[in-house]
């Protein structure tokens, strides 16, 4: 798929998105925050093909991607989660204020990420199958290239929750900037799927 006919798929999905909301009932800060974190997925989704090799990578279109999770992450989003904002049809759950802490810390681990994301662009994508070595002990033997696992979007997502956590969280934006772009991704994949885990009830 060539880069134009890409964006119009990205515009598509996010017409049709627009649409799913309008039905989803959602107001006020849940409503923005729903909004924010779509804006977040289809950012995830406009490189995902890319970073598997399967279209042609161009660091721009990381970098714009990355810079979109930056702005919804960090202050942005522990902004959008009041207490108290837990009304249908929110998946959130109450949990984020019970340990608020911890979930401020993940919002922050995610701009982070995402920040070293955008430098990482210019890096490419690194060497194939090598993801048994380095990579692979860092991630705890996760498959790096299944986005759906690493969103915590499947059972494999939630049984690699642990790793996830323990190898991205505290990792600064200087230490991200210098894996390989894919690596780099991999790293902001599984820091959405590190707080879904814990702040998210199940979609299905
Ligand atoms: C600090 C916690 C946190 C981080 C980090 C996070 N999310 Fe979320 N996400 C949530 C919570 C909580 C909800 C449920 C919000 C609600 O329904 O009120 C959610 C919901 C979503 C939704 C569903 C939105 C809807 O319309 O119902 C998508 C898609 C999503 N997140 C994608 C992402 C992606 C992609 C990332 C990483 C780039 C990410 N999120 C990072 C906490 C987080």
């Amino acid at each position: 798929m060539n880069r134009m006919t890409a964006s119009v798929v990205a515009l598509a999905a996010t017409a049709l998105a627009g649409a799913a909301w309008a039905h989803s009932g959602a107001t006020g800060k849940v409503k923005e925050r729903m909004e924010a974190m779509k804006e977040m997925g289809e950012a995830m989704k406009s490189v995902a093909p890319m970073m598997r090799g399967e279209a042609q990578y161009d660091a721009d279109t990381l970098r714009k991607a990355a810079r979109t999770i930056a702005d919804n992450a960090g202050n942005a989003l522990t902004a959008d989660f009041p207490e108290g904002s837990l009304h249908d049809p929110s998946e959130a759950l109450p949990a984020i204020w019970q340990d608020w802490d911890r979930f401020e810390a993940i919002a922050q681990q995610m701009k982070a990420t995402a920040l070293g994301l955008e430098r990482a662009a210019n890096n490419g994508i690194g060497p194939t199958g090598d993801t048994s070595d380095g990579m692979g002990a860092m991630m705890g033997q996760s498959d790096s290239g299944d986005m759906d696992a690493m969103m915590g979007q499947s059972d494999a997502g939630a049984m690699m929750m642990g790793n996830a956590q323990s190898s991205v969280m505290g990792m600064s934006a200087d230490q991200i900037a210098q894996m390989p772009a894919d690596r780099a991704f991999a790293m902001t994949a599984k820091v959405c799927s590190a707080c879904h885990g814990d702040f998210r009830a199940e979609d299905d």
